[in-house]
């Protein structure tokens, strides 16, 4: 089958699926303190996923990451890992985690081994304090996943969200931790996401604001972009830092990826603010041919993004439910 292509010229080769909407954490910048969770019977089983990831396989994308909530509150984690790196064999490349690691210690080395080429893990600080204060959760269990993930030989990516008032003051305890781990890392900009009315746009702290902030310290470079989210930044000459920075600098005219929720929602962009409900055309017996004509029409519809309409969207699924 040809490949999923927007109206655009954008071609989707990446495709984010959230196992669940749950999460053990209650990170301010991602969801209300009181979440309403998505009604459980909703949830995609196992085998719904896999039919549905081994559509857009077949339709051309070649990187899966599995995300939450966090993915770890997923019973059938590991099954789900082999059965949708099975999808190997029909042109899969990569499958990838993004995680808080806070409860991924015992089953780092199984989960390796099941097939996760490489780990995202959110960090937003190393003093405990803050992280209470972001996270409402402690860091050590996520300090300890991490070290545990790195033991099992993992590949690993940390990832920080930096607000202001909140953890600012870390971008450089933080960035000097992860250089001395030898953990690459990318700062993100806060983005309208969150619980309705939550974001304020001077709580986000820039691109630049952080770069000023390093520079006072470290040497900083700057690399040349590719289709990543991240801008990529060389920190003392050998370090590789990036920042995702989706508010002062969107990247959507090189866009490359598709999201679906836990209930089989696709979303073609993050911002977008109604998702197409392949789930419920699922169960309500639509065939393989169906799904991928309606994925195609969906995908070819995706509007230009962020930087067409910025601020917050107004919809019901918050970012936990997104997957990031
Ligand atoms: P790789 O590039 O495959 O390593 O993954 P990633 O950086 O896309 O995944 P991760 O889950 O680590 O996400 C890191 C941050 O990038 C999160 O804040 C995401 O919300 C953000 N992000 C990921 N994809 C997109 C996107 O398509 N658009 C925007 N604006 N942000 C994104
Ligand atoms: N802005 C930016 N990044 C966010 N994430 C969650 N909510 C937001 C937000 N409002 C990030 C998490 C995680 C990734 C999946 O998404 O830190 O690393
Ligand atoms: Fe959970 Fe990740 Fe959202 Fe934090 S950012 S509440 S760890 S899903």
């Amino acid at each position: 089958m040809s490949p999923l292509i927007d109206s655009h010229g954008r071609t989707k080769r990446k495709l984010r699926i959230s196992l669940t909407d749950r999460c053990n954490f209650r990170c301010t910048y991602c969801m209300p303190e009181q979440p309403d969770w998505l009604p459980r019977k909703s949830l995609l089983a196992r085998g719904e996923l896999v039919r549905l990831a081994g559509l857009f396989v077949d339709q051309g994308i070649d990187q899966i990451r599995l995300t939450g909530g966090e993915p770890l509150l997923r019973r059938d984690l590991v099954e789900c890992v082999r059965e949708i790196g099975a999808l190997r064999e029909r042109g899969l490349r990569r499958l990838s985690m993004t995680t808080n690691a806070s409860r991924i210690a015992p089953v780092a080395a199984t989960l390796v081994a099941a097939g996760i080429d490489d780990f995202n893990v959110s960090l937003d600080a190393v003093d405990a304090t803050v992280f209470r204060q972001l996270t409402r959760r402690e860091v050590a269990p996520v300090l300890d996943g991490i070290r545990a993930l790195a033991d099992a030989g993992a590949s690993i990516k940390l990832n920080a969200v930096v607000m202001r008032g909140e953890n600012d003051d870390q971008v450089v305890p933080l960035l000097e931790w992860a250089m001395a781990q030898g953990l690459p890392l990318r700062f993100i900009e806060y983005m309208p996401l969150d619980a309705p009315g939550h974001w304020r746009r001077d709580a986000v702290v820039s691109e630049a604001e952080m770069l000023a902030a390093i520079g006072a310290q470290h040497t900083v470079e700057a690399l040349p972009r590719s289709s990543d989210p991240a801008s990529p930044y060389r920190v003392d000459g050998h370090y590789p830092l990036g920042i995702i920075s989706t508010v002062s600098h969107p990247f959507c005219a090189s866009c490359d990826r598709l999201r679906i929720t836990a209930t089989g929602e696709l979303f073609t962009c993050l911002f977008s603010p109604i998702g197409t409900p392949l789930g419920v055309q699922m169960r309500e017996g639509a065939d393989d041919e169906t799904l991928s004509a309606t994925v195609r029409r969906a995908v070819w519809l995706k509007d230009a993004g962020y930087a067409s309409r910025p601020g917050p969207v107004e919809r019901t699924v918050t970012m936990h439910a997104m997957g990031g």
